[in-house]
């Protein structure tokens, strides 16, 4: 899979995707992240990449010319399945929507600051976006190293165990069970037992029953739009 990212700062994740499963997954060739600085692409001298909202109003709006000067020469050099900007006003982020990211081949994110990108670049440009939750970041870019890093942690070979990434909350529509590791007690608190016997269809119908239990007390809309189980 190859991913570029779009937007005014990179080096504000550049070590997020130098560390860590994203940056094991870019060394093993499992996935190449591409930066661009969208002030590359700046139409003026002094590098200005955005300006004042026609109609008046607070903050700074991301221009098109470096927008679309940098997308339209990512597009004459590949195809992308998806060209996804990062917006609170975007669909939310599932990991049902991570799943199916995950089976592109060609994904371009573009990450805006201030109060985000002229109308027009998403009309013209734009096939997908994707918003992370009900709340405003300053940083479009932390936006996108989260929705990639939940596609990266999928890509097969990323992950050490092949299970894990299977076995995480949302996968099976419900949150996880608790874990545990040594040691089997830490200041009197016990481990619970079924997990030290070795059973490995109780350990199984436990952690289900764990999973379930949590779901139901801390997000029942999950089982809600599963159905009732
Ligand atoms: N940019 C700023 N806030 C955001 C959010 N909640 N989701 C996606 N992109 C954003």
């Amino acid at each position: 899979m190859r991913i570029d990212l779009v937007c005014p700062i990179p080096q504000s994740i550049e070590s997020f995707i130098t560390t860590g499963i994203v940056g094991r997954a870019r060394q093993r060739s499992i996935v190449e992240i591409v930066l661009h600085n969208l002030h590359d692409y700046a139409d003026n001298r002094y590098g200005h990449i955005d300006d004042e909202p026609y109609g008046g109003g607070a903050g700074m709006v991301i221009r098109c010319e470096p927008v679309f000067a940098c997308i339209e020469q990512l597009k004459a050099e590949r195809t992308y399945d998806e060209i996804i900007y990062l917006t609170p006003d975007g669909e939310p982020f599932t990991q049902a929507l991570a799943n199916t990211l995950a089976l592109k081949t060609n994904l371009l994110f573009l990450a805006g600051r201030y109060k985000g990108v002229d109308q027009r670049v998403r009309d013209v440009l734009i096939t997908r976006e994707i918003s992370i939750g009900d709340y405003v970041l300053s940083s479009g870019e932390l936006a996108a190293a989260v929705v990639i890093d939940a596609i990266v942690r999928l890509l097969p070979g990323a992950l050490n165990d092949a299970q894990s990434a299977q076995e995480d909350s949302f996968q099976e529509g419900l949150l996880s069970a608790p874990v545990y590791t040594r040691p089997a007690v830490f200041r009197g608190l016990a481990v619970p037992e079924v997990l030290l016997s070795g059973n490995h269809e109780a350990i199984r119908r436990w952690r289900y029953e764990q999973a379930l239990a949590r779901t139901r007390q801390r997000r029942p809309d999950l089982l809600a739009t599963n159905g009732e189980r």
